[in-house]
């Protein structure tokens, strides 16, 4: 079968190093990609938000079945463009169609589902600037600290933690007023803050059925003690050891199950991942988010773990047949540490050569913003997020300690990493 993979990220990295395990696999694409997924198949150079450019790629490789790695072309509407045109609408797309897939897009669409079916989560309102004033006297009412969500995608920026009241009403009012966020900010969600642990929970679905992944926890800040601001994510572990078999049982009987039964009932027709961004207060899990994709770095410590072939898992969801399917995960950690490039989140420089990846031997190079100077042929630096190195170990210990050796063989100039992913895991 020919696949196609839309994204450029490590998640993809991931996801096309799998995928080109398979025999299943005849060839396969990856669009935009990066310099790692062009060791495991063709990159093809278009935007994956360019639906028209990605039915010409379908049609002249013949590709037989697109998977999609980032949230916005599910957001907008992919999966539903692949089935409203008769020369594409038999090729599976794995990702959810645009309805289902605001359960990532709105944060006022994902709570109200929740809410109607009871599912666990933070207590919260919705104000537009028409209700303005209603949401001052609503944060007015709620103590310490304060979380203000644009409602629409705003690439991982679109939640404020105000520690005061009074910025919270300056942040809450500049939202709505204002463009901080640009359409997202047509409605913003204030939610009670939850107080508690993270941690990241998948299951693959083809809408009738789910299989759940391994969990993980993702390490969102720049600086070691989780200290300074939020980044796309610095590093990740799965399994999560708090997460344990009682307290997994939990998520699937009060967030995961209602979810798909959710689902089902309104008639939300649902297919690929679905990302439970949950925070675990005592022994309870409360849903912060919700997202239609794999988490990245996540995918880069879930894939490793997944003995399953990825191709025939997809295959099933595209059959709807995943009932008939049966998990097989490495029991051991896999640890991932994220290299990124100096200044990242903020402001940051690209072109730096990058030497060492193929000294690495204890780990796997997921690349992430990389990309081949066309001029040289050599690897160099291309995003915030460069390379994610994943290292599997018997303990976390052991797989973070390959996965700093590891790093301590790859450089670039501005090279910058978390050294405590799992600090507070142990
Ligand atoms: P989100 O974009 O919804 O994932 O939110 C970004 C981050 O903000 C989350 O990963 C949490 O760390 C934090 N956050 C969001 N909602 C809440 C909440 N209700 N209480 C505490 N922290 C939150
Ligand atoms: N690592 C979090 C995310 O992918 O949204």
């Amino acid at each position: 079968m020919n696949i196609l993979l839309l994204g450029s990220g490590g998640r993809e990295h991931a996801m096309a190093w799998k995928l080109a395990q398979s025999p299943l696999l005849s060839r396969l694409y990856i669009a935009p990609g990066n310099a790692g997924t062009s060791t495991t198949g063709t990159n093809l150079n278009l935007s994956v938000n360019d639906f028209n450019a990605v039915k010409s790629a379908v049609l002249a490789y013949q590709i037989e079945m697109v998977v999609v790695g980032p949230e916005d072309p599910l957001v907008n509407g992919i999966h539903d463009f692949f089935l409203a045109d008769p020369s594409i609408k038999h090729i599976p797309v794995i990702g959810p169609g645009r309805h289902a897939a605001k359960l990532e897009g709105s944060k006022d669409f994902a709570k109200e589902f929740m809410i109607r079916n009871g599912i666990p989560t933070a207590r919260y309102q919705t104000f537009t600037r028409a209700t303005l004033e209603n949401g001052i006297s609503f944060l007015q009412q709620l103590s310490p600290p304060y979380v203000l969500k644009a409602d629409g995608l705003a690439a991982g920026k679109g939640v404020i933690i105000c520690q005061t009241i009074d910025e919270a009403i300056i942040e809450f009012t500049e939202m709505i007023l204002g463009s901080k966020f640009g359409n997202a900010t047509q409605k913003v969600v204030i939610e009670e803050f939850l107080s508690g642990i993270e941690l990241s929970v998948f299951v693959i679905t083809d809408g009738k059925s789910y299989k759940l992944l391994p969990e993980a926890k993702d390490y969102k800040k720049i600086g070691a003690g989780d200290t300074g601001p939020n980044t796309g994510g610095m590093g990740s572990i799965s399994p999560v050891p708090f997460a344990d078999m009682q307290f997994m049982q939990k998520v699937e009987e009060k967030v995961i199950v209602p979810t798909m039964e959710g689902l089902i009932r309104e008639g939300i027709d649902y297919n690929g991942f679905i990302f439970f961004g949950l925070m675990k207060v005592g022994d309870e899990p409360f849903v912060i988010e919700y997202n239609c994709r794999m988490g990245d770095p996540e995918t880069e410590s879930v894939i490793p773990r997944l003995k399953n072939d990825l191709v025939a898992l997809f295959r099933a969801v595209a059959d709807k047949t995943l009932d008939s399917t049966t998990m097989s995960i490495d029991p051991r950690t896999a640890a991932t540490v994220m290299l990124v490039s100096k200044g990242y989140p903020g402001e940051y420089e690209k072109g730096a050569v990058i030497t060492g990846t193929e000294m690495v031997t204890d780990s796997y190079v997921f690349h992430a913003g990389t990309a081949a100077n066309p001029e040289t042929g050599s690897t160099v630096t291309n995003g915030g997020r460069v390379i994610a190195v994943t290292s599997v170990g018997a303990t976390m210990k052991e797989a973070l300690e390959k996965s700093y050796e590891s790093i301590g063989k790859i450089n670039y100039k501005g090279k910058n990493f978390r050294p405590d992913i799992g600090f507070d895991l142990t």
